[in-house]
């Protein structure tokens, strides 16, 4: 469970982030929407711990951690996988090597890294791309490959911005089927932003709904998506029309 409590994050005059209350349940697929500038990358970053809050706090369970510092910090961040809409993979690596790179920093044994990334390219669906080179894939096996790395030392969470959305739409279902399937077998967290209203239908159980830094509802995707009562929420699912 990760729980948010006045959550403020400011970048000048702008509150990014604008006092948030939030819980996230453990074990389950949660999605943040909003329109551009909401606030949603920004309160990924401080539910991930790459950014600390101006204001408020973060617990996962019932321990704090927006005030971990050195050690006990990057501790926490190796235990959380993230992946975005641009991959941001190591052109210069293979598939594998892109794979590897967290278990090397993390000191690991080669011929343990070995084991892992090929158990890793088996659980995403990539065997057949051990020695690929980044470009020689495609827009959804790149996303494979990144969720492989973020996956390699066994988080308990997973963040995702975006990560389907530039892919097509046949591609992003398969993104999402593994997701979820990851989630169901791994039984992490997963905590996923998106603009595509349908990955939420897909694969959230609960959603929130950001608004101007602040979350401006909260539910299950079928109540909120069925009877939304913010005007933010409302807006969303009319323009999807
Ligand atoms: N590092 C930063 N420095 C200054 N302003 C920032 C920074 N990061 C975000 N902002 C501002 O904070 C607000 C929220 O940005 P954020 O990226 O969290 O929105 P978002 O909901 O993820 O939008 P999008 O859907 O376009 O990705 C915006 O007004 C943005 O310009
Ligand atoms: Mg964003």
């Amino acid at each position: 469970m990760i729980t948010l409590r006045g959550v403020v994050k400011r970048y000048g005059d702008i509150a990014a982030v604008d006092g948030v209350d939030l819980e996230v349940p453990p074990a389950s697929v949660f999605g943040i929407i909003g329109k551009s500038g909401a606030g949603k990358s920004t309160l990924l970053r401080i539910m991930s711990l790459l950014e600390r809050p101006d204001a408020g706090e973060v617990r996962y369970r019932d321990t704090r951690v927006d005030t971990l510092a050195g050690a006990a910090l990057l501790e926490r961040r190796r235990k959380m996988g993230m992946i975005f809409q641009n991959f941001n993979l190591f052109a210069s690596r293979s598939a594998a090597g892109n794979i590897a790179w967290p278990l090397e920093i993390a000191g690991m044994h080669r011929r343990e890294i070995n084991r892992r990334v090929d158990e890793l390219l088996e659980m995403t669906g990539i065997a057949d791309k051990r020695k690929a080179r980044l470009r020689e894939l495609s827009g959804g096996q790149k996303q494979r490959v990144a969720i492989a790395r973020a996956l390699a030392a066994n988080p308990e969470m997973l963040f995702c911005d975006e990560a389907t959305s530039a892919l097509d739409p046949r591609t992003t279902k398969s993104i999402l089927a593994l997701v979820r399937d990851l989630q169901e077998r791994l039984g992490i967290t997963v905590i996923l932003i998106t603009h595509q209203l349908e990955v939420v239908r897909q694969i959230c159980g609960d959603v929130a709904v950001m608004d101007q830094g602040r979350v401006v509802e909260q539910g299950s995707v079928a109540a909120v998506f069925a009877n939304p009562v913010s005007n933010a929420a409302k807006e969303l699912l009319h323009d999807e029309q």
